[in-house]
């Protein structure tokens, strides 16, 4: 079966802007916790609910046969072999407090590899797009990842998890990093994260803790500017460790991290 990526993507684009709409139009003055996940923190927000659902109609009255994986709603098996994966807020906790920095992430995948992403920030009026192959955009602008002069050069993004022992841990390493990188930034979004990594915004970003739908589309948006996006020891990016940057910096990055503990904690 042929997939055309150009056309996942402008599937992809249709529903983030519909959800984006919604995200930013209905956002109600007393916005409510509809559920809390890992802790009282992980605040997953009634518009998350909404938006996702509007993303799985949106997607499914173009590809009814595909399968989708979303941050609110659990997976479906599909039969077209393409699979969506779709973080409807990612920055939940920046959307809640009033932070423009958080998205609507929605990658496209076949046999686990993203073919096209987009990743739209309305309140920043950005969106990212990519295409296996075709490279990254930020609206008409091609993007390509920094390669800084060095670690002690670079900007460095990361993130924190909601349990505080995992953010203990991630502090410390963190604290073991800060004198080695010119500065670290959280800005609370993964997925926006990866996209400042193709910009170059940033130089790197790294973080254990995030799922499939907050790397899909930014992972593919990441790589696609010439940035490697992988996890540890040549593993690929997972819920242990997304590391992105470009290819000089990354080995040195990887290694500060690793003789950090980063890589082998259980944390
Ligand atoms: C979170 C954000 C955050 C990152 C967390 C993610 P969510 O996603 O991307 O920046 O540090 O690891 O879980 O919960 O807002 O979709």
């Amino acid at each position: 079966m042929t997939v055309d990526a150009r056309e996942l993507l402008e599937v992809a684009r249709a529903a983030a802007a519909e959800a984006g709409k919604l995200l930013v139009e209905g956002r109600p003055a007393d916005l409510g916790v509809a559920q809390t996940k890992s802790s009282p923190t992980d605040v997953v927000t009634e518009m998350d609910t909404a938006a996702e659902r509007i993303i799985r109609a949106a997607i499914r009255r173009h590809r009814p046969e595909d399968g989708f994986l979303g941050e609110e709603g659990g997976s479906e098996s599909g039969t077209s072999g393409v699979r969506w994966v779709v973080d409807p807020i990612d920055g939940t906790v920046n959307y809640l407090y009033g932070l423009p920095a958080w998205a609507v992430s929605i990658g496209a995948e076949a046999d686990g590899v993203a073919l096209a992403g987009v990743v739209l920030a309305p309140q920043l009026g950005e969106e990212y797009t990519a295409v296996r192959g075709e490279g990254s955009w930020l609206g008409g602008r091609r993007l390509r990842a920094n390669e800084p002069d060095g670690l002690a050069q670079s900007l460095v993004a990361t993130g924190f998890g909601y349990r505080a022992e995992r953010r203990e841990v991630q502090g410390r390493i963190v604290a073991g990093l800060i004198g080695q990188v010119r500065d670290i930034r959280r800005g609370g979004s993964a997925a926006l994260d990866l996209c400042s990594v193709a910009t170059g915004r940033v130089d790197a970003y790294f973080e254990r803790g995030t799922h499939a739908w907050d790397r899909s589309a930014g992972g593919l948006i990441a790589e696609e500017a010439g940035a490697r996006v992988e996890g540890f020891h040549g593993a690929p990016a997972s819920e242990a460790m997304v590391l992105a940057a470009g290819s000089a910096l990354f080995p040195a990055l990887h290694g500060a991290l690793a003789a950090l503990g980063a890589d082998d904690r259980d944390y």
